[in-house]
């Protein structure tokens, strides 16, 4: 089971409706699931997946700056205890924390009420969320309203992300990127150090399909083709100060803020320097279909999407054999009587 989102609004409607009306002993009223399946075209969503088949899904509201609602989550009746709901809560945890959200809430019926809306309320409470309130004209006086909020702050940490994030070079999924992700990516690596403040990164990001085809028409070998968007990383290599140009370092630490900024909304990338600025100079090529002028260079292309597959955590060495304490070596540690 994988659980991945999805943002094609077409497949997000076509998923919410397969699974909601397969479970119609918890969304029995027909306006109200179709306003399920209506609104989840806005919503951040998961999906939940077995053996090529989509078992339950997820969908994430913004009810306040710091805070999104779980607003519908479904899992088939025959799937359930198998994993997919904690999958899905999971997967929706880490989106909504690495995008800055503070709370997640989630409404249901209250405990003691009925059997099926009990383990919901457990599920819930093992999953981590808290009685908030209980509102009991909120739908009705037979079905008082139960808010639970969970905390999304320490769940992921920031080290968490650096530790698991790893170059992908599998296949991607078609569902295009929605606009705001790009642009919070960007913004991430535009918010980088840079020596001086020069600011000698600009980026471009190409979601466009037809310039997308253009680009990889030089790409040869083709990298990243199934991607649906793109960023493309330029430097103006201007001095700092004196003789001193820190472009390299300025658009390093870019490119690594929006590797972390992409994993954490839930994406995959991979940092293509060495494959466009070899003898063959693809990116001057790719520069060329964009229209960067002359005194920018175009240094990396970033893939984002979701990906179709998993990636192998690449080898990497010891910390004993990089890192050390008070000198070079690992001998230094003993000079403060630490082993
Ligand atoms: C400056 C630089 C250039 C890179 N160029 C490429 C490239 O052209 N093609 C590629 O597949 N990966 C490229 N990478 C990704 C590295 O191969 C990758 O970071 C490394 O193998 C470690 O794997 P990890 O990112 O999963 O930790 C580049 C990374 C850096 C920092």
């Amino acid at each position: 089971m994988k659980v991945c989102r999805i943002t094609d609004c077409g497949r997000k409607e076509q998923i919410a409706r397969e699974i909601l009306e397969a479970l119609t002993d918890w969304f029995e009223v027909p306006e109200s699931r179709e306003a399920y399946i209506r609104e989840s075209r806005e919503q951040a969503f998961f999906a939940a997946e077995q053996d090529g088949r989509m078992i339950g899904f997820l969908c994430l509201k913004e009810t306040g700056r710091s805070t999104v609602e779980l607003a519908v989550m479904g899992v088939r009746k025959e799937s359930h205890r198998q994993g997919a709901g904690k999958a899905l809560v999971q997967a929706a945890k880490e989106y909504a924390a690495g995008a800055g959200y503070e709370f997640m809430q989630v409404k249901t019926v209250q405990m003691g009420r009925y059997e099926d809306y009990d383990r919901t309320n457990r599920f819930y409470l093992d999953a981590g969320f808290r009685e908030l309130e209980v509102f009991p004209d909120y739908w009705d006086e037979a079905n008082p309203c139960q808010i639970y909020v969970l905390s999304l702050k320490e769940k992921v940490t920031l080290t968490d992300l650096i530790m698991s994030r790893r170059s992908y070079r599998g296949k991607y999924r078609p569902d295009k990127i929605p606009r705001k992700d790009l642009k919070a990516i960007m913004e991430a690596g535009l918010a980088a150090p840079s020596g001086c403040n020069r600011q000698t990164t600009s980026l471009i990001a190409v979601d466009d399909e037809t310039l997308l085809a253009r680009m990889h028409q030089v790409i040869d070998p083709p990298v990243a083709e199934t991607a649906p968007a793109m960023i493309c990383v330029l430097t103006r290599r201007i001095n700092a100060y004196r003789d001193r140009c820190f472009a390299t370092q300025d658009y390093s630490a870019a490119i690594e803020n929006m590797l972390l900024a992409i994993a954490a909304m839930g994406y995959q990338s991979c940092w293509y320097e060495g494959h466009i600025t070899d003898e063959d100079r693809i990116g001057d090529r790719i520069a060329g279909i964009l229209g960067v002028p002359d005194e920018y260079e175009l240094v990396c292309i970033l893939p984002v999407g979701i990906a179709e597959s998993t990636s192998a955590a690449p080898k990497k060495k010891p910390f004993e054999e990089r890192a050390w304490f008070n000198g070079f070596g690992p001998g230094a540690a003993d000079r403060d009587g630490n082993p």
